[in-house]
């Protein structure tokens, strides 16, 4: 038995192609739990989990539209009997100052990372609510206690607001759903070897590198772990809870 045992355990990933979201999904498939990998990358997908086995289940689609949070919780529940967790890792990056960010993309960055983040808590907590069970861990931001300010591949005043958001909606959906059985916490990420930092230059790089106490970046797996942690058993008194992944980077 793993640290965090995850048997038959039908976990739905969403950002499942690429980064946090993919490390978390081979992870789970690899601890002999169920997946659903959810992402708008179907073809990445394809490609990612071509040798997966009968464990997992592809659902290419758009978690900011409740149409698809509904048929990923569906396509879990048909395929494997019932949704356990939930680990909602997706989202969409923006890197614009404030004098360069507009009202079209701070309505996108919203529409993903807060409605979006709303509308896979709902979906799932439909059904595990009336199951009286479940755990749900979504994805906030160091940069939300940094205050990022955007540029060259860093989050910029959309990206930082929208994850500040996803610390509010972790705590109030923990207080909703806990009478139900239902565990809601956040990971908050520092900064981790993804595609997502990919617009960085070297130069930025080892300049922010000098916050991290371990002298490094995270990698996707040691972030993924820690979500897999927050909807294991081992987790299962806590709630509301935002767990920082980053190194020690935010105390310097
Ligand atoms: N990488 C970092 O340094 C870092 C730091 C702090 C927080 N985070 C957070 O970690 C999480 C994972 O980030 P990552 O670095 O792995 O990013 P990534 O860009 O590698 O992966 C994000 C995935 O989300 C998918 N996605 C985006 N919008 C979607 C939508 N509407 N529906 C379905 N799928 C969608 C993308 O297609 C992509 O595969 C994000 O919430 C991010 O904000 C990352």
């Amino acid at each position: 038995m793993s640290a965090c045992d995850m048997t038959a355990r039908t976990v739905l990933v969403t950002g499942a192609a690429s980064g946090i979201g993919l490390a978390c999904a081979r992870l789970l498939l690899a601890d002999n739990a169920n997946v659903v990998a959810m992402d708008l990358q179907a073809e990445r997908m394809a490609s990612e989990f071509a040798r997966s086995g009968d464990r997992l289940v592809r659902f290419a689609g758009d978690f900011s539209r409740p149409e698809d949070c509904a048929g990923a919780v569906a396509a879990a529940i048909e395929r494997f009997g019932a949704l356990d967790a939930v680990t909602h890792w997706g989202a969409a990056h923006s890197s614009a100052r404030w004098d360069e960010l507009d009202a079209d993309e701070c309505n996108r960055t919203m529409a993903v990372n807060v409605t979006g983040t709303f509308l896979i808590a709902q979906a799932a907590a439909r059904h595990m609510v009336a199951r009286r069970r479940g755990a749900i861990v979504l994805c906030t931001s160091t940069s939300v206690s940094f205050g990022v300010t955007g540029g060259r591949g860093q989050g910029g005043p959309a990206y930082v607001a929208s994850k500040g958001a996803v610390i509010a909606l972790t705590r109030s959906f923990a207080r909703a759903f806990g009478p139900c059985g239902v565990r809601v916490n956040a990971v908050s990420p520092g900064i981790t070897e993804t595609p997502m930092i990919g617009g960085y230059t070297e130069e930025q790089r080892s300049e922010m590198v000098k916050r991290f106490p371990l002298g490094r970046f995270g990698t996707p797996e040691e972030v993924a772990s820690a979500g897999i942690f927050l909807i294991s058993d081992r987790a299962s008194f806590i709630t509301g809870e935002i767990l920082q992944v980053n190194g020690g980077s935010n105390f310097v």
